[in-house]
Parts: C-alpha cells; sequence; structure tokens
C-alpha cells in the first residue's frame, strides 16, 4: 500500500560507514512516491557525498546553518532554516543514527543542523542505529536508546552480521528495504481503520433485456469510490463490489470486484459479508430487472412493447436480515420527505447508518463531483453536512463510522 506516496520525508545522515547506504534509501522513498530533503553532519560527507543525495533526492542537500559562501559573491550566504525543514517534514527518519548523534539527541546538545532540525520536529521521528558491536551492547547506548524512546522516538533495530570492524554481531543498520518496510508498517498499524475488512458496493447495475440492450441507470460509482479509496488510506482493507463504471482504482489495498447484474452483485456481496466489520451498500442497484432476458436480439414490429418486469432482491435488506456484529450502512436518494423516508428505510433494512441524499439539493447526487448528506444512526442522531466534493464526503462519513464504532 502507499502509505509513503506524497509524504515530506526529511532524511538525516550522520557518519559512520552505512551512510553509503542512504543512497539506496533516497532511491527507494522517492520510487515509493514519497518526497525527500536530506540534512546530513559532516562528518557523514565523508561516507557519501552530498551531490550523490541530492542527485537522488532531486532537491538541495543540507549540512550547515548557512550556505557555503560563494567566493565570488558579495552576497551574504542564505540560512538553512532548521525550524522550516522540521516543520516540513511528515516523518524525520535519521539513518545510519551513529553513537554520538543519539547520545546527542538523548541530551538535546544541538551542534550541527541535523540536531537543530531533531530537536524542532513535530513529526514522528525514526532512527536506524549503526555502529560497532561493542559499542551497541554499551551500557551508555542501552540508556540512550531507553530515553530515546520514551521521547516517543521509534528505533529501527540494528541487525546481527558482519561489521565494518570485521567482526560479526548486532549493530549493523538494518537494510534499506527493511527500513522502509518498517516505516510502511509503523504508519499503516496507526491508521484508524487499521485491521478492518470493509465491503462496499458502488455504481449502477446492468439488468439484461436481450443479448444488447438493458435496463440501468445514471450512477457513476463516484461516491462509494471514494468511500473506498478513502477507507483504504485509513488502513482498511477494502473489498469494493462495482457495477459497470468507467472509473479507476489505484490502491493495492482495494481489491474490486467487477459485477453487472443485481443478481451478481447480491452473490459477491453475500460471499464477503460474513468476513467484513463495516459494509457500506452505496450502489443504486437496479429495483426491477426484465423478467425474461431475451436469448436473441429483440426485433422491432409493434408500435407498442411491454416488457415484463420482476423485483431484484435487496442486497442491503438481505445484510440486515443476517447481520451480527456487522456496522450496516446504507444510502437513500430521496425526493420528498427525506429524513422521514430515511429512517423508516433505516429501520426496515436494520442499518446502524443510513446516507441520506437529497435530489432537491444541488450539487447532490448521481454524476456529480459533490454530494449533500445527511447522517442518520439507528439511535435518532442526525448530523446534517453542507455541499462538498465526494473525497470530503466519503471522509466525513468513514469518521463518523469511526467514532460510532469506537464508542
Ligand atoms: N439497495 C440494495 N439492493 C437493492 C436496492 C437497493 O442493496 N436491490 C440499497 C442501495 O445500495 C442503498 C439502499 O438500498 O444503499 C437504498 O436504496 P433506494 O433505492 O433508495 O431504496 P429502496 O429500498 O430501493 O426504496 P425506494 O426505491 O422505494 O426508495
Amino acid at each position: 500500500m502507499a502509505v509513503l506516496s506524497g509524504k515530506n520525508i526529511l532524511l538525516g545522515v550522520t557518519g559512520g560507514i552505512a551512510a553509503y547506504k542512504a543512497a539506496f534509501l533516497v532511491r527507494i522513498l522517492i520510487k515509493k512516491g514519497a518526497n525527500v530533503k536530506v540534512v546530513m553532519t559532516n562528518s557523514a560527507k565523508e561516507f557519501v557525498t552530498p551531490l550523490t543525495l541530492s542527485t537522488l533526492s532531486k532537491n538541495e542537500v543540507f549540512s550547515s546553518f548557512t550556505e557555503e559562501k560563494d567566493p565570488k559573491s558579495f552576497k551574504e550566504p542564505k540560512w538553512n532554516n532548521h525550524v522550516e525543514l522540521a516543520l516540513w517534514a511528515d516523518l524525520f527518519l535519521i539513518a545510519p543514527a551513529t553513537a554520538n548523534t543519539l547520545s546527542k539527541m538523548a541530551n538535546g546538545t544541538c551542534d550541527n543542523l541535523l540536531l537543530a532540525c531533531y530537536l524542532s520536529a513535530k513529526c514522528p521521528v525514526y532512527y536506524a542505529p549503526a555502529m560497532d558491536l561493542d559499542m551497541y551492547k554499551h551500557p551508555t547506548t542501552a540508556e540512550t536508546f531507553e530515553k530515546l524512546n520514551s521521547f516517543g522516538n521509534i528505533q529501527i533495530p540494528a541487525a546481527f552480521g558482519e561489521l565494518a570492524s570485521g567482526l560479526v554481531g548486532q549493530g549493523r543498520m538494518a537494510e534499506p528495504e527493511e527500513i522502509v518496510s518498517f516505516l510502511e508498517n509503523d504508519i499503516l498499524k496507526k491508521l484508524p481503520l487499521y485491521g478492518k475488512k470493509f465491503l462496499i458496493t458502488a455504481g449502477p447495475t446492468y439488468e439484461a433485456i436481450d443479448p444488447v440492450r438493458f435496463i440501468g441507470n445514471h450512477s457513476s460509482g463516484k461516491m462509494g469510490y471514494a468511500i473506498a479509496e478513502t477507507a483504504a488510506q485509513l488502513g482498511a482493507e477494502v473489498v469494493l463490489i462495482s457495477g459497470p463504471s468507467a472509473l479507476k482504482l489505484e490502491n493495492d489495498f482495494v481489491k474490486i470486484i467487477r459485477v453487472t447484474s443485481a443478481a451478481e452483485m447480491y452473490n459477491t456481496a453475500h460471499e464477503y459479508f460474513g468476513k467484513s466489520d463495516v459494509a457500506i451498500l452505496s450502489a443504486a442497484v437496479a429495483d426491477y430487472r426484465p423478467s425474461e432476458i431475451a436469448s436473441e436480439k429483440i426485433k422491432k414490429k409493434e408500435d407498442n412493447f411491454t416488457l415484463q418486469l420482476t423485483k431484484t432482491k435487496d442486497i442491503l435488506a438481505s445484510l440486515g436480515e443476517i447481520k451480527k456484529n456487522q456496522f450496516l450502512v446504507g444510502f437513500a436518494l430521496e425526493t420528498e420527505n427525506e429524513e422521514e423516508n430515511a429512517k423508516l428505510k433505516l429501520k426496515k433494512k436494520n442499518l446502524d447508518l443510513i446516507v441520506l441524499n437529497s435530489l432537491r439539493d444541488e450539487g447532490a447526487g448521481f454524476q456529480t463531483d459533490t454530494n449533500k448528506v445527511t447522517l442518520i444512526t439507528k439511535d435518532n442522531k442526525t448530523l446534517p453536512f453542507p455541499v462538498k466534493p465526494k473525497k470530503e464526503v466519503a471522509k466525513d462519513i468513514l469518521e463518523f463510522i469511526i467514532e460510532q464504532t469506537n464508542a
């Protein structure tokens, strides 16, 4: 899952032999879609050049409080603002972190730009120690780790293996791939929906009349897709059952199952419901389907043509009948007596929450990029929202579900 995509990562590089691995680290982080800035100590420059790291990170590398003065220029050198750098970061990763830097961090010493950034950082700070085995085992190092961890810093344990000294033991910096996986897992498991399984239906259903025609509706699937994507970004494992829709999803944590008819959507929803914690049914399911599907294309003959329709099974109501601990959410699209009708639907289908959108509201409903919803719970709590982009509406709905399910 692309948890690092779009994240601002400040990488602090200190002076140990493992500093050469910072180049690989930057490369992987950039490949994951992160924005990377590097701050390094002067001794780190002996192991890896700022040019290497700035080329890979596509950003200037910082190592002193002021940029180096150009001897041909009369201008005063620019101040490298550590506070700005620290506040820019969504996370600060110090790798490799030497015994010297860690000890200074633990004691509030601030004699270089990296340490000033550390003291100014408000974001999570991760550190990957790298040192020889005896230094790693030294009681002061253990004390340093304890102190740093008690401040809320997150330690990425050093590995066991061959060290630069030729000795074998613990102290090797974790490999760049391991560091990145550590970050991803740590971020993921702290997300509010981590470990939760979501079932979401979206889009229209098409009910075949003959091999070339169908009964459908104008639903685009935008609302359901936005909910699926946002739930995944909040850490949930999502199964999205989508009727025919042109929309695409790019999220490893959303498993998309494409269906066409109401009957297919019914069967697939029942297959996944038992394993779900939350089910949100936003699909605009056809209420009726042709009683018979012609096996050949129907030819036009008479001036009038009658199609016999049969009711489809109500997926939402059927899940309401069998639900155990699942939190079940339905949608209601109403044109009159909106709240009253929505409340009746909520009760009739045994829901925990209903999302009401009224077609009378401008910016609400099918095909639009915005929606205006009112959330109504089974204990009659009513929460109206203004018109918002569907992505934001998805966030409102999910935040409300998080609040309700944790209550
Ligand atoms: N729904 C469903 N299966 C159906 C019909 C509807 O799962 N066969 C779900 C929709 O996904 C939505 C909710 O039921 O979450 C409300 O659908 P809506 O069409 O507004 O209500 P109906 O119960 O069909 O009632 P009516 O059409 O009379 O308003």
